[in-house]
């Protein structure tokens, strides 16, 4: 099973949801006549209010995933929800909070450093935006453009695009900082500091056996990779136009396909025959990127993030059923 997680936003208004960790269930209240029975109870792997720390949101669900990634296991761990909910709070941090990408590579260097008199390990980092449907190499912002292939052996891939040798977790935000001053950011009313991209900051992971005493080197390799979405955006509340205007159709649009892919993929999960099983990965490329991820060889973390306020009732309930 996927592991949803379901992610309140800290903001001054009065929250009009009621987040249970007991039962892991959101539900709106305060509103007479709104029953679980009307849609408004929605249930998850985990839920967390707006007390808990993303250090927090990290050991319960995706540490896991990083641990297994040493193992040769793919892992995602991506942050969905409405523009200013909290996504990149969540997955980069800021100077007060860590992020779940630095409390990540703590993790993977401890255990580099954990297994090294065993096995050898070799790690390459890659950082790429989706910007208006082009993708563009933060670690290298003059190439752009970069076609997606895939074949048997290593699925779909970015082709061309060159991962930097990493041996420590200060050299991953060192090149994650360097990749920041490249990346998409605008103001918008709803954030001062809006993605304008869809970013996906990869670890490829390699080990091999040091004793070959037996002849046998056992080589794993795994990918790692962390997804911090643009957020869907109603015009009319960010008060974007121009070119503002038009990366939020653009985000929009490439989040409704992910939707679509999501929901054809639970359909195919709940045996149901429609659309003859086929998942449209290729309508974007952030379904196309993500398309092992969601579809297959990973094992995946999908935060929701949410603002509880009254406001942002319409775009929380899409959150919400999107988990
Ligand atoms: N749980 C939280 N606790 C404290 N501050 C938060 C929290 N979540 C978000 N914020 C703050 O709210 C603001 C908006 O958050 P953020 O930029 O992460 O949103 P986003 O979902 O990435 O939005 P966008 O889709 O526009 O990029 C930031 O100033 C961030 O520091
Ligand atoms: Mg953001």
């Amino acid at each position: 099973m996927r592991p949803l997680i379901a992610r309140e936003r800290k903001v001054k208004a009065q929250p009009i949801w009621l987040v249970d960790p007991y039962s892991n269930t959101i539900m709106q209240k305060n509103s007479p006549g709104v029953r679980a029975s009307d849609g408004n109870r929605f249930g998850f792997n985990n839920v967390f209010d707006t007390h808990s720390s993303t250090e927090h949101v990290y050991n319960t669900l995706a540490k896991d995933i990083v641990v297994s990634s040493m193992n040769g296991i793919n892992g995602t761990i991506f942050a969905y929800g409405q523009t200013s909910s909290g996504k990149t709070y969540t997955i980069k941090g800021d100077s007060k909070s860590l992020g779940v990408i630095e409390l990540a590579m703590n993790d993977v260097f401890a255990n580099v450093e954990k297994d090294k008199k065993t096995r050898e390990f070799s790690l390459q980092m890659t950082y790429i935006e989706i910007y208006n449907e082009t993708i563009r190499d933060l670690l290298n912002p003059n190439e752009t453009n970069f076609p997606i292939y895939e074949n048997k052996e290593r699925g779909v891939y970015i082709n061309n695009l060159q991962g930097i040798t990493v041996n420590s977790a200060k050299d991953v935000l060192s090149l994650m900082g360097e990749g920041e001053a490249h990346r998409h950011y605008g103001r918008t009313s709803m954030n001062d500091f809006s993605s304008r991209s869809h970013t996906i900051l990869t670890l490829a992971v390699c080990s091999k056996n040091k004793d070959m005493s037996e002849g046998i080197n056992k080589i794993r390799s795994s990918q790692l990779n962390f997804v911090d979405l643009a957020g869907s955006e109603r015009l009319t509340q960010t008060g974007a136009t121009g070119m503002r205007a038009e990366e939020g159709r653009s985000i929009n649009k490439s989040l409704m396909f992910l939707g679509i892919v999501i929901s054809r993929l639970s359909e195919q999960g709940k045996g149901l025959t429609a659309n003859q099983g086929h998942i449209p990965f290729r309508d974007s490329k952030l379904t196309r990127i993500l398309q092992s991820s969601l579809g297959g060889n990973s094992r995946t973390a999908i935060i929701c993030n949410v603002g509880p306020a009254a406001q942002d009732r319409e775009h929380t309930v899409s959150t919400l059923r999107f988990g």
